[in-house]
């Protein structure tokens, strides 16, 4: 393959290195994945407005999140099984995050463990939770994520009952991969994949095994999640997350005002507007069209974060023009990781950073915390344009 220009590129590297049912795992969204689809399409349908003789010799991408500084407006999201799209996935996921200044999010659902994590790395990362029915082991792990140094809990709401991936079903998706004829060929079709796995000590769910009790299959993320997902999750308990963690939170998963306002009640300290990277609920809107009303609503109480779709820096520059702080990028760099290890994360971040600025720039802006709506373009009718832009103010008309 030629160079490697764009997402897209690393997406194809990582389609011919990872084994079927690991890539189509994070190339899935939940039923007829027309939410997975409508992510990135809504992105296209929005126009930026260009503007000339601004003197854009100086720019900067730099901001902060929840209070830390960033080298740009985007964290790594969390991704389930991020260890099976390289050997020791996280760790080098994170590495590369912390070399490029941006925050790494690990999932609760990773393969690597938050120790191994912390102990391979030097920066503190973010760490996802799900409420589990097991309260002792929901307990143990926030401790365990303050004791290894998380400087953010990313509490995710929409998951209480996993979507219905058809891939991941046909797939018969486990973690380690089972011996059977049809997955044995999946890995030895991928030799490079396949040898460094086996050097690495890490191939099932290092945050669970050996701490969560009473799980009958725990290779099987469906078949754990359904036991063991509190499908009585309220608000109540996402209280009583933050002050067991006491730091700073990220309530994600909000697709709608009065839960994002709950998440505000509850001591959150950003919403990440997010459909699980249509992963959930199909049929549920796209994340850019819903990051509008959530924005009017409550950007003046609470950092509001997105994701979903993500795939270019354009995009990520689209959000910040609708509002968005921080933008959480998920399969741009799995694909990357599983392309090229670290060195594909790196890539994936230098591409976005690069789409960032440059697109900034011809739009004739120099600072990303700058970014607005007047940076759109909404054709000769001021207002929404498909469903996705806020009513333009005075200053446009
Ligand atoms: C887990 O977060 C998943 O979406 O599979």
């Amino acid at each position: 393959m030629g160079a490697i220009l764009e997402i897209a590129d690393l997406k194809q590297l990582a389609r011919r290195r990872v084994p079927k049912m690991f890539f189509d795992y994070a190339d899935s969204g939940s039923w007829s994945e027309t939410t997975y689809r409508a992510n990135s399409e809504e992105f296209r349908q929005i126009k930026l407005r260009q503007r000339v003789a601004v003197d854009i010799s100086e720019r900067s991408l730099k901001t902060a999140l929840l209070g830390q500084e960033t080298a740009m407006p985007v964290a790594l999201a969390p991704v389930g099984l991020t260890g099976m799209q390289h050997a020791d996935g996280e760790i080098l996921a994170a590495r590369a995050a912390a070399d490029f200044g941006v925050p790494f999010s690990m999932s609760m659902f990773s393969i690597c463990s938050i120790e191994t994590v912390a102990q391979a790395t030097k920066r503190p990362f973010w760490f996802q939770l799900y409420m589990m029915r097991d309260r002792g082991f929901v307990g143990d792990i926030i401790d365990r994520a303050k004791a290894a140094g998380c400087s953010a809990l990313v509490a995710t709401v929409d998951l209480q009952m996993l979507g219905q991936r058809h891939k991941d079903l046909r797939n018969r998706l486990s973690a380690p991969p089972r011996l059977t004829p049809k997955h044995i060929w999946q890995v030895v079709t991928r030799p490079a994949w396949a040898f460094e796995m086996l050097r690495c000590k890490n191939r099932t769910f290092g945050n669970v095994v050996g701490h969560a009790k009473g799980v009958s299959d725990l290779s099987s993320l469906s078949a754990w999640t359904a036991e063991q997902l509190d499908l009585s999750l309220s608000w109540k308990d996402i209280e009583w997350v933050k002050q067991r963690w006491g730091g700073p939170m990220i309530v994600k998963g909000i697709l709608d005002v009065r839960d994002g306002q709950s998440a505000i009640d509850c001591g959150a300290d950003a919403i990440s507007v997010s459909n699980h990277g249509g992963r959930q609920l199909d049929g549920a809107p796209s994340s850019i069209s819903v990051l509008p009303e959530i924005v009017d609503a409550l950007g003046s109480k609470v950092e509001i974060h997105m994701d979903g779709g993500v795939r270019s820096g354009q995009d990520v520059l689209k959000a910040l023009c609708l509002g968005a702080k921080g933008v959480h990028i998920g399969r741009a760099y799995i694909f990357g990781l599983g392309a090229m290890g670290q060195a594909g994360v790196k890539h994936a971040l230098e591409i976005i950073a690069k789409e960032l600025d440059m697109t900034m720039a011809l739009c004739g802006e120099r600072n990303v915390t700058e970014l607005s709506e007047l940076n759109l373009y909404f054709g000769t009718r001021p207002g929404r344009t498909a469903g996705v832009l806020a009513a333009l103010g005075e200053e446009y008309a």
